[in-house]
């Protein structure tokens, strides 16, 4: 059994020695920038966890996993433009520090990597690896139009966002576990069990995500808070405080929401003041807790011995109390 810290390593290591790139540099620099920038690794990390619940060699899942983490990153580039988000992982966003067409362009690249690292890959079942992977490249692609689409609609339902952030952050997430079981030789139960372990963990971790945009340390987060708010995101947050506030609270909040005029560091301040006077915060942190119990319910009827399981479990009470 490794550690997460093992395989922390053992990912960093191999994406540190594989810089990419060829003329035209200013496609490939881009990508070298937001790859050597680090991040949490989340998603590789699960892959080597999941495949090393059944398999001591976890040789085999490396190439996957790094194609999974450079499909992230390249979902990121496109994010940023669409959030209009100037700092990602504490330094600028590509679209900042070059151009628009820049991200755009060197994301496309990005992909494309990202299914060269998939593809070499010598497990028996890379069929079916090849088709969650590419179902969950669409579905992340669903998650950030509906995503998009909530930004100018009033109301949003608890289930829709739910639906929206299962698209957009979960089935990723879901998908690095269930990709890197079937490598290790999982059964395809096992392998679904990890899934929904990974659906529900991605849940807790968006909500999370939300949570620290509004609450975070920019330093630490790495990320401009308040932008959800400026950008009328409908987060968990808001859609609780739509539900929860009432009389002059409510009238304030629905009128900051439409107020084209006001300075966005305004509009932070205000509609953090009506998020802190409600709680907001503390039934945010409820449901990640219990969102965090289900996931781990999940990860209980995995058919490996109880103490294999102690680094996912590890993982998940860590992912929930992040601050960055
Ligand atoms: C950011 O993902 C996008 C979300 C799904 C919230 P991470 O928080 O995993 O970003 P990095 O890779 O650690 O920077
Ligand atoms: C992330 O949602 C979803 C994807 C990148 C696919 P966010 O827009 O909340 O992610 P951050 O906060 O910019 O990392
Ligand atoms: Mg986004
Ligand atoms: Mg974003
Ligand atoms: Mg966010």
């Amino acid at each position: 059994m490794f550690s997460i810290k093992e395989l922390q390593e053992i990912i960093n290591t191999k994406i540190a020695s594989e810089k990419i790139g060829r003329e035209p540099f200013s496609l490939y620099d881009p990508i070298n920038y937001t790859l050597e920038a680090g991040g949490k690794r989340i998603r590789p990390a699960l892959v080597l966890m999941a495949c090393n619940l059944f398999s001591e060699d976890i040789e085999q899942a490396i190439n996957p996993a790094i194609g999974l983490e450079i499909f992230h990153n390249f979902t990121l580039l496109h994010d940023d433009i669409m959030d209009h988000a100037d700092i990602r992982r504490g330094n600028s966003t590509v679209h900042k520090k070059w151009d628009e067409n820049t991200a755009i362009l060197s994301g496309d690249a990005m992909f494309i990597k990202a299914y060269e690292y998939f593809l070499d890959c010598e497990s028996p079942r890379f069929r079916d690896l090849l088709k969650v992977f590419n179902e969950t490249a669409l579905e992340v692609c669903e998650g950030q139009q509906y995503d998009m689409e909530f930004e100018t609609r009033d109301f949003v339902s608890e289930d829709e966002y739910l639906r929206m952030i299962r698209l957009k952050t979960s089935v990723l997430l879901a998908a690095a576990l269930k990709i890197g079981a079937l490598i290790g030789g999982a059964e395809q139960q096992d392998a679904a069990f990890l899934y929904e372990f990974g659906i529900n963990l991605g849940l807790a971790f968006q909500l999370q995500d939300d949570l620290l945009d509004v609450y975070g340390n920019v330093h630490v987060f790495g990320k401009k808070t308040g932008g959800d708010i400026v950008a009328n995101k409908k987060t968990f947050m808001l859609i609780k405080a739509l539900e929860i506030a009432k009389d002059e609270e409510l009238k304030t909040l629905k009128s900051l929401l439409s107020d084209k005029n006001i300075e966005n560091e305004k509009k932070i301040q205000a509609v953090t003041q009506i998020y802190d006077k409600i709680n907001i915060k503390q039934i945010v942190e409820t449901r990640i807790e219990k969102l965090n119990q289900d996931a781990l319910a999940f990860l209980e009827k995995v058919n490996v011995e109880k103490n294999k399981k102690s680094e996912l479990q590890t993982l998940a009470e860590k992912l929930i109390k992040r601050i960055s």
